[in-house]
């Protein structure tokens, strides 16, 4: 008995361990947090991706307004993938949101959205319009071809346990949207992303290297391939360790491009369209060539300027760095990465960021007035374009809604017209939870 009773707590505790075990490795999947919208897919299916194999689900649940469309036959092309095949099209309202809820407040998430014209409307007239994260404007949307896939990524701090996307109409062309995907990350990588201001990437380049996401990059950054025909691409199969700051994944690293000899600068240049943009500039190297040390020595220069306040860069062997800054220069910028005169090796990089720093500086509507307002809408089937944060920004506040800022700063909701809204059932106690609200008005 003794002796029995001893192996089933035995055998207790190892199950114990195992369904311990088992539920960290599926709480560590990287994925499991990932939210993905295959945009204009039918309500409540779902497929799966064949570029990340993860599960892309349909946007009716993140969005009540907007038409669904297919791409046209002539732009599906061989091996596009399924998700950039529809869309949902916003012909009404100026402003249309996705919902992203279950998130945390002050955590950071990067998000995506991207933008498979296709001719889906028949127009061949690609649109311009802005997207907003929110209350802050994240980017402005160009497309210019049918075939294209334009993409626009930012890096935020959420502040209440809800993101909202919205595209804007600007009057050059009606808003649509293919896919909108949202990955958490650490709070402690891209301190530049706060409470204060986002970033939204400029560009963000594998160099020496391949493109690639997810799962080479658990947090399924786009890595573009980037490389130049008077640069040499070197790699090693040796992994290279995860910088704290970034986590630049080792497979990323793990290529570079050199220049061909040490009096050869490693060149890199941009144009800004609007010389007031604040660019956050990443480099990342690693020494990733059996040399011996301290043979590679490099300055980085932006404009001619020393990036490095102190000593020249010399990489660690298999161990990432990074140097960064933030500049506001004219509109044309040039990167130089230069040998020092007594190094025996040219410069390294082995990926590069580029990020354009967007405030994020709106204050939203009172928590209290937003949730009160949405059960208003939802639950007398309110028939406006009500779409987003209800006063702010102020010109895209919602239609018969005003709004004033108190002591603290904060919008509230002070009068409610529901006049011609399609108002029905009874008028409830809700109303009363707007405690700001000092005028209402119903049909
Ligand atoms: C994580 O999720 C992905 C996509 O659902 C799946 O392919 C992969 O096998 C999972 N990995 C683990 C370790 O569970
Ligand atoms: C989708 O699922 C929801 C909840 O299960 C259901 O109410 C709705 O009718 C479904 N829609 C379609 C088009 O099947
Ligand atoms: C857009 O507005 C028009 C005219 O008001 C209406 O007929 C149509 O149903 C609306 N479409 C959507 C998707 O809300
Ligand atoms: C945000 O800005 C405010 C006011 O300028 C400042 O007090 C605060 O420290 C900033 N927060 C971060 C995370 O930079
Ligand atoms: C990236 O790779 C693709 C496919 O191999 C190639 O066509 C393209 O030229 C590469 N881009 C750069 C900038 O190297
Ligand atoms: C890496 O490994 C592959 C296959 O083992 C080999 O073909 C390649 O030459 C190696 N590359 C380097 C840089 O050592
Ligand atoms: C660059 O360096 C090489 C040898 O490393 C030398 O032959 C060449 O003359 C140099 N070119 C210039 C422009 O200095
Ligand atoms: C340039 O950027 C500033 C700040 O974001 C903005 O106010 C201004 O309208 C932009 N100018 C142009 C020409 O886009
Ligand atoms: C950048 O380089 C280009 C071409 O060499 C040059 O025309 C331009 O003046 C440079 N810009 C700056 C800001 O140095
Ligand atoms: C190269 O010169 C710099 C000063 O320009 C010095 O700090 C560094 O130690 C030198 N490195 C070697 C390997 O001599
Ligand atoms: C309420 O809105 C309607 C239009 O929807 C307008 O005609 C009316 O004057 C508004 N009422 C007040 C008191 O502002
Ligand atoms: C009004 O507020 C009370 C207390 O916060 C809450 O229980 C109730 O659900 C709210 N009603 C509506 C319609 O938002």
């Amino acid at each position: 008995m003794e002796v029995a009773s001893k192996r089933m707590d035995l055998w207790f505790i190892l199950l114990l361990l195992v369904i311990f075990v088992s539920t960290r490795v599926d709480s560590q999947n990287d994925s499991d947090s990932f939210i993905n919208i295959d945009c204009g897919l039918a309500a409540n299916s779902t497929t799966v991706d064949e570029e990340t194999k993860l599960t892309f689900v349909s946007d009716d649940q993140f969005i009540d307004t907007g038409v669904n469309y297919k791409i046209a036959p002539k732009y599906v092309t061989n091996g596009i993938y399924t998700k950039y095949l529809t869309v949902r099209s916003f012909p009404n309202g100026t402003r249309n949101c996705y919902t992203l809820r279950s998130l945390s407040a002050g955590s950071k998430y990067l998000v995506r959205a991207t933008f498979k014209y296709g001719n889906y409307d028949n127009k061949n007239a690609p649109p311009t319009f802005d997207i907003h994260l929110g209350v802050n404007y994240w980017d402005t949307v160009v497309i210019s071809t049918s075939e294209g896939l334009p993409y626009t990524e930012i890096i935020a701090t959420a502040t209440s346990d809800y993101l909202q996307v919205c595209l804007i109409n600007t009057n050059h062309g009606t808003p649509f949207i293919s896919v909108l995907e949202l990955r958490p990350l650490e709070t402690t990588l891209y301190e530049d992303a706060n409470s204060n201001q986002s970033l939204v990437t400029y560009a963000r380049l594998n160099v020496g290297g391949d493109y690639l996401r997810y799962p080479d990059d658990p947090y399924d950054r786009i890595w573009q391939n980037y490389t130049k025909g008077s640069w040499t691409a070197i790699a090693t199969n040796s992994s290279v360790q995860r910088d704290t700051d970034f986590a630049t994944p080792s497979i990323v690293m793990q290529t570079a491009a050199i220049t061909s000899s040490t009096n050869q600068s490693l060149d890199l240049s941009w144009k800004s369209d609007n010389d007031t943009t604040e660019f956050l500039i990443v480099f990342h190297y690693s020494e990733i060539q059996n040399i011996p040390p301290n043979t590679r020595q490099f300055d980085i220069f932006i404009n001619g300027q020393r990036v490095q306040k102190f000593s020249s860069i010399v990489p660690d062997k298999l161990y990432p760095d990074w140097a960064s800054s933030i500049r506001t220069d004219n509109t044309d910028y040039n990167v130089s990465l230069k040998a020092t005169s007594n190094s025996t090796l040219p410069p390294i990089l082995n990926a590069f960021e580029l990020f354009v720093i967007t405030p994020a500086t709106g204050i939203p509507t009172y928590s209290g007035d937003v949730t009160t307002v949405n059960n208003i809408k939802a639950n007398y089937h309110v028939k406006k374009d009500w779409s987003g944060d209800p006063c702010v920004p102020t010109k895209l506040s919602w239609t018969g809604v005003t709004c004033t800022s108190d002591s603290s700063n904060i919008p509230r909701i002070t009068t409610l017209n529901l006049s011609y809204s399609g108002l029905t059932g009874a008028i409830a106690s809700s109303f009363g939870n707007l405690s700001s609200l000092k005028s209402l008005y119903v049909p």
